[in-house]
């Protein structure tokens, strides 16, 4: 079935039976000693209306995972309890913590089946986060391994809601169960990664929520597809974006009138003025349609016109700019995939040619290399102000992110951006080259890899190793 015509004809049939299930964003039970226990449950759960039962991977039997939401310094506490029949782990996407609790490869042993792993780190920045697997995560994710970590402001905005809009896209068969045969399935991963056909939002699909037309609304927006990179609409609303991947911008931003690119684990805050107009969270496919994936009602009296400042978040503390004055760049090239013409690649410590790669799996390489190498792409000193030209030789777009860190972008093509927002994950498109700059305040071994996390399982994925 081609990719998204299920979610048009969805979008406009009456058959369409979802309206009414409100999805419950469940705060997760703490335990007597303070743990949040995650345990991996695999549930039956019908993702397409009238469809078969799937087997969703979860944590605590919900997709998405419970909500984890501490205030900014707070301790988190998670105990993963691994109830796959494979090896798992936590990473915490976008957060700056202590790097023994990053959840990589790098950091730690995987969690094997019935085993578990205490996380504990010091919240140290406000934002919105998220929770994943890092390891199998091309299927740990699909099948709904994933969920919100909230931390919030000392003092966060007055008179204002929130909702979590946690957003994913799967890959699903005609009887609506999770496909099977894409996972591992070179030619995907050659291409695109795995693009979902029927998007959900907090686990459901078009789910209607709801929030006071009294008070503004912060939505906090959160990509969990595996490829896909969503442009959203927002209508009924003319939102601000006030924080990035986490973190705020220098001054609220009117969104516009361009849709808002999320690539995968990317995050949004928007905010939106107080009114009773219903707001519809729509995203263009390929055709530039907009497809609506959620609705929120404004309930009750709006009162006055809100016509006040849109004021900005507190920052974290990253500065509005960097000097890079002096800064060798260092450059990762990234080749492969469908149409790149890349003859080889060094496959672990051996030169190979493109068809064995695949026939290992491998489609794409950074700096010649496909796979996890052994010598960090740089290793830098604690405090070091590093600077990275991502050049993207290949015909596909892709979702760079670094670990423990938020990068500056600063050029694209040569030319300067000129919004300096910190991001944990940008957004590259095919042949294109992007200059980013960051200070490695962070000790620790972090990777550095494509967030299409069929591109990350073939071939692109390196670290960095920033010594105390
Ligand atoms: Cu969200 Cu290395 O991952
Ligand atoms: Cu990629």
């Amino acid at each position: 079935m081609p990719i998204n015509r299920r979610q048009m004809l969805a979008g406009t049939a009456a058959a369409f039976a979802m309206i009414g299930g409100v999805p419950v964003m469940l705060h997760a039970e703490k335990a007597g000693d303070g743990f949040t226990e995650l345990k991996i449950q695999k549930v039956p759960r019908v993702i397409l209306e009238g469809g078969k039962e799937s087997r969703l991977w979860t944590y605590n039997g919900e997709n998405p995972g419970p909500e984890i939401r501490v205030k900014r310094h707070d301790q988190v506490k998670v105990r993963l309890v691994n109830g796959l029949d494979e090896p798992t782990m936590l990473h915490w996407h976008g957060i700056r913590i202590d790097n023994a609790m990053d959840g990589s490869p790098l950091t730690q042993n995987p969690v094997q089946p019935g085993e578990a792993f205490e996380y504990m780190f010091t919240a140290p920045d406000a934002g919105t986060y998220w929770y994943h697997p890092h390891i199998g995560s091309s299927r740990q994710v699909e099948h709904g391994l994933y969920g919100a970590l909230i931390v919030e402001e000392k003092t966060p905005p007055a008179d204002t809601e929130e909702l979590t809009l946690v957003l994913d896209d799967w890959l699903i068969n005609d009887d609506g169960t999770i496909n099977q045969e894409g996972f591992g399935d070179i030619r995907m991963a050659a291409h695109g990664g795995r693009l979902g056909n029927w998007f959900t939002v907090n686990g459901q699909s078009r789910p209607r929520l709801a929030a006071p037309a009294g008070k503004r609304l912060r939505l906090r927006l959160i990509s969990c597809a595996n490829a896909r990179i969503m442009n959203l609409q927002i209508k009924g609303a003319e939102p601000y974006i006030v924080a990035l991947d986490g973190q705020p911008l220098t001054a609220a931003r009117a969104l516009g009138a361009d849709p808002l690119q999320l690539g995968p684990g990317g995050r949004a805050d928007l905010m939106i003025r107080r009114a009773s107009d219903e707001i519809i969270l729509a995203n263009l496919n390929r055709a530039n349609e907009p497809l609506e994936v959620a609705y929120v009602d404004r309930t009750g009296d709006q009162g006055e016109a809100d016509t006040g400042d849109m004021a900005a978040l507190p920052g974290n503390g990253l500065p509005a700019s960097l000097d890079i004055a002096g800064v060798t760049p260092s450059e990762l090239v990234m080749e492969g995939g469908a149409m790149g013409g890349l003859a080889g690649a060094k496959l672990r410590g051996r030169d190979v040619e493109m068809r064995e790669l695949v026939k290992n799996g491998m489609a794409w390489a950074f700096n010649g290399v496909a796979g996890m190498t052994e010598e960090p792409f740089v290793s830098l000193k604690k405090g070091d102000t590093a600077v990275f030209d991502f050049v993207n030789k290949t015909a596909w777009p892709h979702a760079m992110h670094l670990h423990g860190h938020h990068v500056l972008p600063l050029t694209i093509d040569d030319k300067p951006i000129a919004d300096h927002d910190w991001r944990d994950t940008v957004v590259m498109s095919a042949n294109s080259r992007m200059r980013v700059a960051f200070v490695a305040d962070n000790p620790g071994k972090w990777m550095l890899h494509c967030h299409m996390l069929e591109h990350q399982a073939a071939g692109m994925m390196t670290w960095i190793n920033v010594e105390i």
